[in-house]
This record gives C-alpha cells, structure tokens and sequence, in this order.
C-alpha cells in the first residue's frame, strides 16, 4: 500500500462535519442519474467510498454499486448506515492504487475528495480506466471547498490563514496527492474530454465560533501532523486572528459551496 491518509480518526464524525444539507445529497444523486442514464444492469464504482455521503443515495435507487476504502472505520460507518436498507452496496477495503478487481468490471467510475489524499494518484487513475469498462463514464469531484482564490470564501481565508500559522510554527502543510488541475490535466494528456457540471449550490451555514470549534476539534486533515502544543499554540493564534478579522465569533460567515463534478469521457 502506498503512503495514505487514515480517515480511521474522522469516522464518527464525518457526516456531522461533511454531510450534505437537506435535498442536496438528493440534487447530486439526480445529477449523477442524469449524467449516467444508468439501467438495471449498470454497475457503479467508487474510490474512497467513505461513509457512503454518494454512495448510499445512489443505491437506494436501486443501483448495484461497489465502493472501495483503506479506512476500516469509514466503512463500518458506512455499513452502520445501510443496516435495515435492501440494496446491491458492496463496500471493501482496498487501496485506489492496486484495485482488486478485474478489467472491465464496471460501467461507472466515481472519486469524491479523495485524489489530494492519494500520493500513487497517477497509479490510482490507471487503476480506475482498467476497471472500467470501454466507453465508461468516470466522474471526478475533487472537493467542495470554492477553490477560486480570487473571490475566496471564508472556509478558504480560515484554511489559508491556518496554513500559514503553521508553516510559521515549522510545521508547513504536508503534501499528499494531486490537486484537481494536475489530474484533470493528466486525464486531458491521456485523450479523456472533460465537461464541468455543477450538481448542487448552497450557502453552507457557518459562524466564526463553528469554524473555530472544528480547527478545535481537529476535524480538519490540516492539523493531523501537529504536535499537541504547537497545535495549542496555533489555535491560540487563529482564534486571535479570527476575532481581530471578524471582530466577533457570531460573524457568519456562510458562503456559497458547490458540488462541481468533471464529467470524464472517451478515457476508459
Ligand atoms: C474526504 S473522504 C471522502 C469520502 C467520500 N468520497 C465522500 O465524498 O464523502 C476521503 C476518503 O478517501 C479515503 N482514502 C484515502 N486514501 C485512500 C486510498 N489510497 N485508497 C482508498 N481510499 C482512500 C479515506 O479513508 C476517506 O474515507
């Protein structure tokens, strides 16, 4: 296995800090449906399946769908969920880098926020086009957080804030896997045609006071790599900044988030 990023810590709470408000998860499942014009015989795949945020509403409708994790905690929350539920989810531990599974096993491939976490990402891609079918669609969402650094959002100016605290601190950002431009610019190299969706845009509710709590509670990748006291130190710090930014911890900060997906064609 290749160096990975466990989720193992973030299991419990993941849906509480990452879920999809109300009818969202249902605007992105119609999306994908509409993308895909899927049939009874249509078999989805996911990388990185997690605890099921796509998944689940995907085979609910039906679907036989098979998700991959290297999280055993992520995929037990994902299997918690679907206790009581009839559906064809098949959900494993496995690598993106060296899949298990055969050629031409699937007719869709999917990854959402997971491809920055995966340093073998160039592997990982190979991976995907081998288990997909000729002719397959693959649909590449890298992550939600509006990545437009010109018109930043407020979870953006608390990330980047938060990086810089602790690169000051000697503790830089450590680098994992790919951002989204080197993979859509890998599959451009590789022959794919790209289209960009936006399947879903809502104002995510926040208030200087939540954002802090979840630096807090070190529900952010961004903190994982701290000692314990150069982590409260850092706190201190960006509690310090937010409050001469903002002036107050009600500040809201609610900002608009989309669900963006790169519509992968003419690759697998
Ligand atoms: C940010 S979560 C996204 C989960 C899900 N795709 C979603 O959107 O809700 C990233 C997931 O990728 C998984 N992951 C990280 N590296 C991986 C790898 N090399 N192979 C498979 N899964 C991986 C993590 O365990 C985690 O569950």
């Amino acid at each position: 296995m290749t160096a990975t990023i466990s989720f193992d810590r973030l299991s419990d709470v993941y849906d509480s800090t990452r879920g999809l408000p109300p009818g969202i998860s249902e605007q992105i499942t119609d999306t994908i449906l509409d993308i895909v014009s899927p049939t009874s015989e249509t078999k989805f795949f996911e990388i990185g399946v997690g605890t099921g945020r796509i998944a689940i509403p995907i085979a609910k409708r039906g679907y036989s769908y098979t998700g991959i994790d290297v999280s055993e905690k992520m995929l037990s929350e994902l299997h918690r969920k679907l206790e009581g539920i009839s559906h064809l989810l098949t959900a494993v531990k496995g690598d993106a880098s060296t899949l298990q599974f055969a050629d031409n096993s699937f007719d869709v491939g999917l990854t959402v926020h997971v491809f920055h976490l995966v340093s073998a990402w160039k592997q990982a891609l190979a991976e995907i086009r081998r288990v997909l079918k000729s002719g397959s669609v693959y649909l590449y969402t890298h992550g939600t957080m509006d990545s437009n650094l010109a018109n930043p959002n407020h979870d953006l100016m608390f990330r980047q804030r938060w990086e810089d605290i602790i690169a000051s601190y000697g503790y830089p950002l450590p680098r994992y896997g790919a951002t989204e431009e080197e993979v859509l610019t890998e599959l451009r190299a590789q022959g794919a045609s790209l289209e960009t969706v936006i399947a879903a845009k809502w104002q995510s509710e926040l208030t200087v006071n939540k954002s802090l709590e979840h630096y807090q509670n070190r529900v952010y990748r961004p903190s994982w790599h701290l000692p314990d006291d150069v982590f409260a130190k850092a706190i201190d710090d960006l509690r310090g900044w937010a409050l001469e930014h903002y002036g107050s911890l009600d500040y809201d900060l609610s900002s608009e988030t989309k669900f963006k997906i790169v519509v992968v064609r003419n690759w697998a």
